[in-house]
């Protein structure tokens, strides 16, 4: 059996496994998130068997968990590449609920310790790399080290700028034949569907498909 993608890579990056902690306590799982509908990224899943898997907007890591479960039932080695600032976004600040789950201390949102009490509570310290910066620096960092993932999930910003620079800056990423799917693709989020409208118009390197609250663009 070989080394996941994602353990070789912590090594790089962390020199060994990022989510190790000082204390021995038995780290608490938190399922809270969104996921939402994810049936549609268990069937690009299925189709795909990615190997390594990067994605945008992780938050506790529900959808990475999710996904990373989903892709281990296909190949031992499967690895994901969470990014995130683990700040929140805008949206979180007026929304009462989404404000309670940023948990501030000192007017700082406090949510990465949590994440990583996630990921050790499930065990996936090695199949998991977490980048915690903006997407924009990720994609910088991520072309140093020539990555090619399978599938692309795409769940950070929800602004139409900021969706479409993310889908500019991750698709060339994508290895031939490789899936972008992003969330929120609805009347909810329009700057999300304006977004993937301008980034697909003209282009002949994709396949377009939309189910439930998902975009999925296989790359051709
Ligand atoms: C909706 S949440 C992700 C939810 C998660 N995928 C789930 O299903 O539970 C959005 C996340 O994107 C992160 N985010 C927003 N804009 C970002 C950016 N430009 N770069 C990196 N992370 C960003 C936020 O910190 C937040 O954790």
């Amino acid at each position: 059996m070989t080394v996941p993608a994602a353990k070789k890579l912590n090594q790089l990056l962390f020199d060994g496994n990022p989510f190790e902690k000082a204390n021995d306590r038995a780290p608490e799982f938190i399922d809270e998130g969104w996921a939402s509908y994810p049936e549609v990224l268990d069937t690009t899943i299925d189709v795909l068997k990615p190997k390594v898997i990067v994605e945008i907007g992780t938050w506790l890591g529900q959808s990475t968990f999710n996904m990373l479960e989903r892709a281990l039932s296909h190949d031992p080695e499967a690895s994901i590449i969470c990014v995130d600032t683990w700040l929140g976004s805008p949206e979180h600040w007026f929304n009462p609920a989404w404000k309670a789950g940023l948990r501030l201390e000192n007017g700082r949102p406090n949510i990465y310790p949590i994440f990583v009490d996630n990921v050790r509570a499930k065990g996936f310290e090695d199949y998991i790399v977490p980048l915690s910066m903006t997407s924009l620096q990720a994609a910088k960092l991520l072309k140093e080290i020539n990555l090619s993932p399978d599938l692309i999930y795409l769940d950070g910003a929800h602004d139409k700028d900021e969706v479409l620079s993310d889908i500019e800056n991750y698709w060339p990423f994508l290895s031939a034949s490789g899936c972008m799917v992003g969330d929120d693709f609805c009347d909810e989020w329009p700057g999300v569907v304006e977004a993937v409208h301008k980034f697909k118009k003209d282009r002949t390197d994709l396949d377009f498909q939309h189910a439930r609250d998902k975009f999925v663009f296989y790359k051709l």
